[in-house]
This record gives C-alpha cells, sequence and structure tokens, in this order.
C-alpha cells in the first residue's frame, strides 16, 4: 500500500510508523523508467521506501521552464505503486517553503559555478537545499541519485561528505531509449523532428567513449564526441558544452576513468547527458 501525504506533519507521522532502514528517492516527478529504476533499486535496499515529488522553484532560473514542468501527479503515483513504494510525499510551494523563500541556502562551492552551473547560475544552490530539506525532513538511511545528473550526484556526495550528513548515497546508471538517448522528464517537450535531432548529444558521448577505448587520449577523446556531435547536428541544435573531467569532475584528466559530460538546446529544450570513459 502506498500512502501519500502532502504535509510535514503527515510526513513526519508515516515516517515514525517506519520501524526499519528507510531509503528516499527525490524527484520533480513526471515520472519516468529512469525514476522507476531508481525507485526499484531503492525498493530493494531498504525496507521502505519514501517518494518526494516536488517542483523545486529555487533551482530554476527566471527563464527557464518552472511555469511548464510537466506536472503529472496521478500517474506518478501510479508508478510509485507499481515498484512497491511505501510513502509518497508531494508537499506544495507553501509547505516547502512557508516563509517565502529560505535566505539561508546550501553554498555548492566552486564546482557550483562550472558545468552545469556555468549555465545555470543559482542552480545547485537551488538543488542542495531543497535535497537538505528533504534529507531532514525523511530522515532515510539511504538517498538514491541518477548517474544521468551527475554533477547533481556529486555535487550531493560532497555536501553529505563536507557537512557530515548521516546518509549513504547511491548513484543509478542512467536509463536510456533504444536509440540511446537519456530518458528525461524534459523528453516531452520535443517535436518529432527534435527527438530525432536529439539523438546527437549520446552518439557524442558514444563516439568518445569507443575514442578512448581505442587508445585515444584526452584530446583525441573529445575531438571524436565533438565531431559526431557537428555530423548530427541540425539547425535546431546548439552545444553548451562537451568536456572530459576526472570522475570527481575535477579537470584535466590524463588517464584511467574519467567522465564525459554534454549539454545541449534542441530547439527551446535543454538536455543533459554523461558516460564513463577510460583513458588508456
Ligand atoms: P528529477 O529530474 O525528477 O530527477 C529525479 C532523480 O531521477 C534524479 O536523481 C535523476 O538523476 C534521476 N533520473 C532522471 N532521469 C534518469 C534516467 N534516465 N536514468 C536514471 N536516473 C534518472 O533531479 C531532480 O529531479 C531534482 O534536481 C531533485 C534532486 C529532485 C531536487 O529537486
Amino acid at each position: 500500500m502506498t500512502a501519500v501525504v502532502h504535509t510535514r506533519a503527515d510526513l513526519a507521522e508515516a515516517r515514525a510508523a517506519m520501524p526499519g532502514a528507510v531509503a528516499v528517492v527525490m524527484t520533480m516527478g513526471a515520472l519516468h523508467s529512469g525514476h522507476e529504476a531508481l525507485l526499484r533499486a531503492a525498493r530493494q535496499r531498504a525496507a521502505h521506501l519514501v517518494v518526494t515529488i516536488f517542483v523545486n522553484p529555487l533551482q530554476f532560473g527566471p527563464n527557464e521552464d518552472f511555469d511548464r514542468y510537466p506536472r503529472t501527479l496521478e500517474a506518478d503515483l501510479e508508478i510509485c505503486r507499481r515498484a512497491g513504494a511505501d510513502l509518497v510525499f508531494a508537499p506544495d510551494r507553501d509547505e516547502m517553503y512557508p516563509r517565502s523563500e529560505p535566505t539561508v541556502r546550501v553554498d555548492p562551492g566552486p564546482l557550483g559555478e562550472d558545468l552545469e552551473g556555468g549555465t545555470r547560475p543559482g542552480f545547485f544552490r537551488g538543488v542542495l537545499t531543497v535535497v537538505l530539506k528533504l534529507l531532514n525532513l525523511v530522515q532515510p538511511r539511504y538517498a538514491f541519485f541518477g548517474e544521468k545528473d551527475y554533477q547533481q550526484l556529486i555535487m550531493v556526495r560532497r555536501m553529505v561528505r563536507d557537512l557530515d550528513l548521516p546518509v549513504e548515497i547511491v548513484g543509478v546508471p542512467t536509463v536510456r531509449e533504444p536509440d540511446g538517448l537519456a530518458l528525461s522528464s524534459r523528453n516531452r517537450y520535443l517535436s518529432p523532428t527534435e527527438r530525432a535531432a536529439a539523438r546527437a548529444l549520446s552518439a557524442a558521448l558514444r563516439a568518445g567513449a569507443s575514442a578512448a577505448a581505442s587508445g585515444a587520449d584526452a584530446a583525441g577523446t573529445l575531438a571524436a564526441a565533438h565531431k559526431v556531435f557537428a555530423d548530427a547536428a541540425t539547425s535546431q541544435t546548439r552545444l553548451d558544452y562537451l568536456a572530459l573531467t576526472d570522475p570527481d569532475l575535477e579537470p584535466g584528466p590524463q588517464a584511467g576513468p574519467a567522465r564525459l559530460l554534454v549539454a545541449a538546446w534542441i530547439g527551446r529544450t535543454r538536455l543533459i547527458d554523461n558516460l564513463p570513459v577510460h583513458l588508456a
């Protein structure tokens, strides 16, 4: 049975009735099979699964898609039930931010200004602030995050380490469409021609990963990815960044495990993706 609560008081009461380990999956709703993979992984790890659904205004810039972000609560609840969630916490804005917006926020440090943070100022302040609030409200032993949002996963791990939060962060690999496109709630904005153009992101990452597997160095790996992105590009495609970092997002990896990350606009929709690569 999946209970649904909308207030912190009801959440606290339901949480208090969970004797064993609790895992949380935090989402903004518009759930798809990528979210479902997180729910199922979390369900397996802990006695109880709590899912949060909240479109967090703090992490949207003034010209971003907060107002049009898809809100599909009934369908989301069906996925939560199917995946065996014990509890769904779906607060409204006033419940999360009763005194308008918080003046005290989490400072994400220098990495918060880079990559996603470079294009979306304040994004990681907003993400880490709501993640910390939800961790405090749910008090889980485990919190599951997707590798799809790789920088978010790394920043959450750093917050947990730097602020000594009593929770274990678990990363879950990216779930993709058959052609490679990473599942995202924002994919539903894409027109059929934009959907076809969106393949450029995962195709570029795969090209970089296979170049590295064939012995390319860091520059050769990036060049292979750039070439495939450019070849797949249409008039609707605009690259934001293509970056090769170490697994902790530090720049300039020379050998060993690394991460290739991409962000691009397809029409008005901004998409991100990433893959692990191994530099010889
Ligand atoms: P949202 O975009 O709804 O994503 C919720 C979680 O699902 C994140 O951990 C994300 O990485 C994961 N996820 C999304 N698509 C995935 C895919 N294709 N494969 C695997 N995992 C995937 O990320 C957020 O919400 C918000 O920033 C949040 C953490 C909830 C804070 O507001």
